[in-house]
């Protein structure tokens, strides 16, 4: 039978334009948890180190599938679908916890091993030979859901796709480089927040990919030289482009002079810093790169702006919501100083920040400009309409159309479940 999502009239070719309902169709909505986040798609769930010992938690969610994060006694760390087998309560209600002996559930005290399995349900047997469960009630049979997770970088995926490649094919040779360089060495985290956007979060993985708004939505980022289009640079992209980076290397005097006689609004020589100590920052990578954001299908951001390292994980939460988390982080080897640079630094990214804040409204924006028409489309042909790697240009939405491509794959059963 034609689903909702099977109805949608791709106009264009192929990914050069989506259609507007695609943001606001609760049955979309609910497709796409199927097809992709309970599908072939590997999901981002948290870093090793959040859980660094056994009976360790941390919660977190794939799709909108409340999951825990839990390290076993043999030191492995599962995923479990956070809710009990009984009556389908959150088993563990706090975001993280330690040392845990194993899982209560507090509704009715059933408690679960660290690797899912029941190991008590309270009153099994009644009381005074009165009630209880039935005799053949299996134990073995109602554990908590434990999904397929593996690791890469300290980076902790979860898939529930028996037959989806293995998370290192996943993120794939031209990906992983990246992953490495900026998340795989020994990290520690500065600070965790989360914000809330009124948009679908499709609509936040387009503009993250989206190499075309940053120095024009983002004047400050512009204005002091942190990311400029006419810096070198470019998108690498996966296979299909289901995954990207967009990178940049150093501020020249070429892309300066170019911008000046651009007469782009970023460029107003009024502006100074009062306290540029804001932006210090020192050479942490050899290969140069100053700015390197790079996305893995279908919600988890990788973020290296200049000195200032996170990474980001969009969750969906309905049609029309989205929940941004962020983790800050730095790496054990950090001096006091560069501590401090980052944690300066940091005042470009999240919900307030001097780069970012304008990216936490305007899917709200583009959300309110849309969803009244739902058989209308956005134009997606900036750099062409294909999807192909951008070697030398980021003025292109070719990383936007990626996502669309790991999008329709997914959801028109393109790729392995
Ligand atoms: S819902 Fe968990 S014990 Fe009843
Ligand atoms: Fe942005």
């Amino acid at each position: 039978m034609a689903t909702a999502y099977d109805r949608i009239v791709w106009p264009g070719e192929g990914v050069s334009a989506v259609p507007y309902q695609i943001y606001t169709d609760p049955t979309v909505y609910a497709e796409e948890q199927a097809r992709i986040f309970r599908g072939p798609a590997w999901s981002f769930v948290g870093l090793e180190q959040e859980v660094p010992q056994p009976g360790d938690f941390k919660t977190n969610y794939v799709g909108d599938t409340p999951v825990v994060m839990v390290r076993g006694r043999d030191g492995r760390i599962n995923v479990l679908v956070n809710r009990c087998a009984h009556r389908g309560n959150l088993v563990c209600i706090q975001k993280e916890g330690k040392n845990l002996e194993r899982l209560t559930c507090v509704y009715h005290n059933w408690t679960y091993d660290l690797d899912g399995a029941l190991n008590s349900v309270a009153f099994r047997r009644g009381l005074n030979n009165k009630g209880g469960m039935p005799d053949d009630f299996d134990m073995s049979k109602h554990g908590m859901r434990r999904l397929r997770s593996e690791s890469f970088a300290g980076l902790v995926f979860a898939t529930y796709s028996p037959s989806a490649p293995s998370l290192f094919d996943y993120i794939g040779a031209e990906m992983r480089p990246n992953v490495e360089r900026v998340v795989g060495r020994r990290m520690k985290v500065i600070g965790t927040y989360s914000q809330y956007m009124p948009n679908n979060w499709k609509l936040y993985m387009e503009n993250v990919r989206d190499s075309y708004h940053a120095s024009l939505l983002h004047l400050f980022q512009a204005t002091f030289r942190i990311n400029r289009l006419s810096m070198d640079g470019g998108i690498k992209l996966s296979d299909r482009g289901w995954h990207h980076i967009s990178y940049s290397i150093g501020a020249t005097d070429r892309e300066e002079e170019q911008y000046a006689a651009d007469k782009l609004r970023a460029v107003d020589d009024e502006y100074r810093l009062a306290d540029p100590s804001l932006i210090d920052k020192w050479a942490e990578f050899s290969c140069g790169t100053t700015l390197a954001i790079q996305s893995i299908f279908p919600n988890f951001v990788v973020q290296q702006i200049s000195n200032s390292l996170a990474v980001r994980l969009c969750l969906p939460r309905g049609p029309e919501a989205c929940e941004l988390m962020w983790w800050v982080l730095g790496t054990e080897d950090d001096t006091p100083a560069q501590h401090a640079i980052r944690v300066r630094q940091s005042n470009m990214v999240g919900p307030g920040g001097l780069i970012s804040m304008e990216d936490g409204v305007v899917g709200g924006w583009v959300q309110r400009g849309t969803r009244g028409d739902r058989d209308k489309a956005t134009i997606l042909e900036m750099g062409g309409r294909t999807v192909e790697p951008s070697r030398d240009s980021r003025a292109t939405e070719v990383s936007i159309r990626g996502f669309w491509n790991g999008y329709r794959d997914c959801m028109e059963g393109r790729a392995g479940r």
